[in-house]
């Protein structure tokens, strides 16, 4: 299996097309061991597959649909985000969470629509301060994920989740190494004890506050299959730096044959 390091922009509502081709212009070297994407505003995805088509970044949204069409004012669906070329698709950031009311149902619903029109979904899970204080980070996590693994079954592999703390994201600070190790190891042994095997194939990023200072401390920790970068994500020479950063952590690819 490839060890590359995944590096996933978020625009977040940023951006406009001269600044896709700006990205564009940067990308157009490769570095091995990082697979590099951003998440555009939808009106952007056209730009972006013009733009990134002929470089090693590729693109995807920041949410989808739960359903496939239909009288849905104002949603899009997968399969619209997939007709632009799209690779990715955030499912469940805080931002949703907390400003849409969206729910772990209707997450799972998303998840499974994104998996059906070929989008790999990456899936943000993450505790509050007040939870984190309050030691509930586990159970959230738990609560967060446990729909999903369940509704999932062998296709949980497919998927990529993101551990963003929301106390993190903005907040220019980041959590420490340590207690990133931790957390993704609680969420890859949960995935473990109850999806068994596929759980081994599901790549946990981590998101909030990361940047070209932070960024190479962070994807060198093992647990690590990546990061889930915000504000960083807009300039394109600190986005390329933390792609740099990706590539030196990387280990080298194992065959499946071996
Ligand atoms: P940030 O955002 O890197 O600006 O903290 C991360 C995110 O919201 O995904």
């Amino acid at each position: 299996m490839s060890a590359a390091k995944l590096v996933i922009g978020n625009w977040k509502m940023n951006g406009s097309a001269s600044q896709v081709r700006a990205f564009a212009n940067l990308a157009a070297c490769e570095w091995p061991g990082c697979e590099a994407a951003l998440c555009v505003p939808y009106p952007l995805l056209p730009a972006a597959q013009m733009a990134f088509g002929a470089t090693p970044l590729r693109w995807g949204a920041q949410d989808c649909s739960a359903e496939d069409d239909g009288a849905f004012t104002g949603e899009v669906s997968a399969r619209m985000i997939r007709e632009f070329g799209a690779r990715y698709v955030i499912v469940g950031h805080s931002e949703r969470r907390a400003g849409h009311a969206e729910t772990d149902g209707q997450i799972v619903g998303k998840v499974q629509h994104a998996l059906a029109a070929g989008l790999t979904p990456i899936v943000c899970v993450g505790e509050k301060a007040e939870e984190r204080d309050g030691e509930q980070t586990a159970m959230v996590l738990r609560r967060q994920l446990l729909q999903l693994v369940r509704a999932l079954g062998r296709d949980l592999g497919s998927i990529v989740i993101a551990y963003e703390p929301v106390w993190a994201i903005g907040s220019g600070d980041a959590a420490a190494p340590g207690m990133i190790d931790h957390t993704l190891g609680f969420i890859a042994d949960m995935l473990t004890f109850h999806a068994g095997s596929s759980a081994s194939a599901v790549r946990i990023l981590y998101g909030g506050s990361v940047n070209p200072r932070n960024a190479e401390a962070i994807l060198s920790r093992k647990p690590v299959a990546g990061v889930l970068v915000g504000s960083a994500a807009l300039a394109p020479a600190d986005f390329m730096d933390i792609c740099k950063a990706a590539a030196r952590c990387s280990t080298p690819a194992t065959s499946d044959a071996t």
